[in-house]
């Protein structure tokens, strides 16, 4: 797919990466990525094969990476992002030695490596291997899954893909890819790509494929006891053998969710949609891996009422995976559009109610985190430059993003406004997306005559507009009629909970109010057996609570949960809490100091931040 251009004067062909996306030093026409060393409008990446083997004694990977590309400048040396990697060869297509040096970078960028080409190069080959700490690698012993089996995967968003592969990391270049993975025979390798089975000739070997070309956070592999269950013709779930059957019960209706999403935003691009199940210590909910969505177990929750996850990772096939943001700062635009589309899939598949519920903990969780956010972080549009994108994975981008264009279909309408997106992402398609490309587009197509929207308050603003939508629901009016009741003195038992769904509890949980004794809590854990919930929503609401008001009787229910669970969105608020009295803080390092090897990379980030000393 080439596409023409006009920069600084020349008329270049630009491959389907290089989308106009570059450093600060190339021409002033094009967007900037500050988060990577790559110059994608003088060389530019457009395909990868990768032959690579996983060595789960001595933690790492060692291959060979080989990058097709097109030059535009030919003058330029190919630079790639490498952050820790042990780089062993440079080869040109006719096996010979390129020269290259690694110009040192800092511990967020990493390095850049700076190859000269040939006249004549159109590839190059990487010979690589990987540290054991490589952030985007979690190495797992069997003790930390469902099975028997050590355990790998990758995690690649927003900056670490270059922690196991050198590559220009910028969500503003796309390829294709081919992959030979060599692993151990008894172990299952999956990929978010077409899997093409064993090689013939080497059945350790397992051969993949994607045709569609994707930015590099979205390369993704794991590697470990995993078994496959259908769920429908293009739909299945990959997970360890001992909740396959569990897993495949919870997300029967993928389907649905997918034949929902392409009514509502045009077709699917990706062939199949599965799923894998990871080990519990996966440092986030879901990851949009294409093809195969990579989820935390902790939604399996036996009644389907956490599989909005799903319905976000598969949303994101669209928003962020079709139209990528083009660079971190335009994050927005991914998660954003993916938390608005989600709500539209829950609502086409599991009703009203249930989505305006599920609107209103977004709503909610956007109020309570932002008054501790920098005033550039609850911008949808953050300057992020010399700072983590991760810093960025806030309420903002996901329910500021989501509420805007829930302003913008309520006002010009739900019919006008979903041609507006099926537009949008057929116009983008393979593509990637700056803040202002949208905001041009959304005035030329849809707010034509300005309106009242004001895009610039909400998109360089620090605060939620008034105008923001927030939809009311009945079934939230219920529990805070039923919760008045009990703050005014109705015994627990005696309120109307019967048929409550997991939403309704945790709107219950999250609006207690700031002072409750000790035997309130305790007839609350009498009543509702909160403290044995199976459900881990619900159980991170309700040890919240335990901590901030002192039920010690949930303290071991507490350790265990910090100790097996590795998702952020759940260990972070916990820690926090603990961390406000000195006696929490002292029993927080004393179970952090056990669980954090247990953590992945990202997560032991973050909490080291919330757990510093004060
Ligand atoms: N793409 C994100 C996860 C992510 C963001 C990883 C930034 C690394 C950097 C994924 O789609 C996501 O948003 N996951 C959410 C779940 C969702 C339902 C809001 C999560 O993991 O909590
Ligand atoms: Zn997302």
């Amino acid at each position: 797919m080439l596409r023409e251009m006009m920069v600084t004067g020349m008329l270049l062909s630009l491959c389907h990466g290089c989308v106009g996306v570059d450093q600060p030093q190339a021409s002033t026409s094009y967007t900037m990525d500050h988060h990577s060393h790559a110059k994608p409008a003088q060389v530019c990446v457009v395909h990868m094969d990768l032959d690579i083997g996983l060595d789960f004694k001595a933690h790492k990977i060692e291959g060979t990476v080989t990058l097709s590309f097109e030059r535009h400048d030919v003058q330029a040396p190919l630079i790639l992002d490498v952050n820790g990697l042990e780089i062993n060869s440079v080869t040109g297509a006719d096996g010979r030695p390129r020269p290259f040096d690694l110009e040192s970078g800092n511990d967020l960028l990493g390095d850049a490596l700076r190859i000269k080409l040939d006249d004549q190069d159109s590839q190059v080959t990487v010979g690589y291997a990987t540290r054991p700490e490589a952030a985007a690698l979690q190495w797992l012993e069997p003790e930390q899954t469902a099975g028997n089996s050590p355990f790998l995967y990758t995690q690649g968003q927003a900056i670490l893909t270059r922690t196991w592969i050198p590559l220009q990391d910028s969500p503003g270049v796309r390829m294709t890819f081919d992959a030979r993975i060599r692993a151990p025979a008894e172990l299952e390798v999956v990929m978010a790509a077409e899997q093409l089975g064993p090689d013939p000739e080497d059945s350790r070997v397992r051969l993949f494929r994607m045709p569609q070309a994707i930015p590099s956070y979205l390369v993704a592999l794991a590697c470990g006891e995993l078994t496959f269950r259908e769920i429908s013709p293009r739909c299945g779930v990959w997970a360890a053998p001992t909740i396959a059957e569990a897993a495949a019960a919870e997300f029967e209706d993928m389907d649905d969710m997918l034949r929902a999403c392409e009514t509502l935003f045009g077709p699917y691009r990706w062939g199949r949609y599965d799923l894998l199940i990871l080990p519990a210590a996966f440092p986030f909910g879901g990851m949009e891996n294409p093809r195969l969505t990579f989820a935390t177990p902790t939604i399996i929750a036996g009644d389907k009422s956490l599989v909005a996850l799903v319905a976000h990772e598969l949303a994101h096939s669209w928003s962020g995976n079709l139209v990528t943001n083009a660079t971190w700062s335009d994050f927005w635009l991914n998660e954003g559009f993916t938390v608005y589309l989600e709500q539209r899939i829950m609502e086409a598949v599991f009703g009203e109610e249930r989505a305006r519920m599920e609107t209103l903990i977004g709503m909610q969780t956007l109020d309570e985190e932002l008054p501790r956010l920098s005033k550039e972080l609850r911008k949808l549009h953050p300057d992020l430059r010399g700072r983590d994108p991760d810093d960025n994975m806030t309420a903002v981008p996901y329910d500021k993003g989501a509420a805007l264009l829930r302003t913008i279909e309520a006002a010009v309408g739900r019919p006008a406004f979903d041609s507006f997106l099926q537009g949008w992402f057929a116009d983008h398609s393979f593509r990637s997306a700056t803040t202002a490309e949208f905001l041009s587009y959304l005035r030329k197509h849809l707010l034509t005559e300005g309106g009242e929207i004001d895009l610039v308050e909400w998109i360089e603003g620090t605060s939620i507009p008034a105008d923001a939508h927030r939809p009311s629901s009945q079934a939230f009016e219920a529990v805070d009629a039923q919760q008045s009741a009990w703050r005014a003195g109705i015994a627990a038992r005696d309120l109307e909970t019967h048929g409550w769904v997991t939403h309704q509890w945790l709107h219950f949980l999250n609006h207690m109010p700031d002072k409750l004794e000790s035997s309130q809590i305790e007839e609350l854990d009498q009543t509702f057996d909160l403290t044995r919930s199976r459900n881990s929503e619900i159980l991170a609401a309700w040890l919240r609570l335990c901590v901030r008001h002192g039920h010690r009787a949930a303290d071991s229910r507490l350790e265990e949960f910090l100790l097996e669970v590795g998702r952020r969105k759940f260990l972070e608020p916990l820690y926090r809490e603990m961390a406000k009295t000195p006696d929490g803080r002292e029993r927080a390092l004393s179970i952090y100091s056990r669980a954090r090897p247990r953590y992945h990379a990202i997560t032991q980030r973050s909490l080291d931040q919330t757990l510093k000393s004060p």
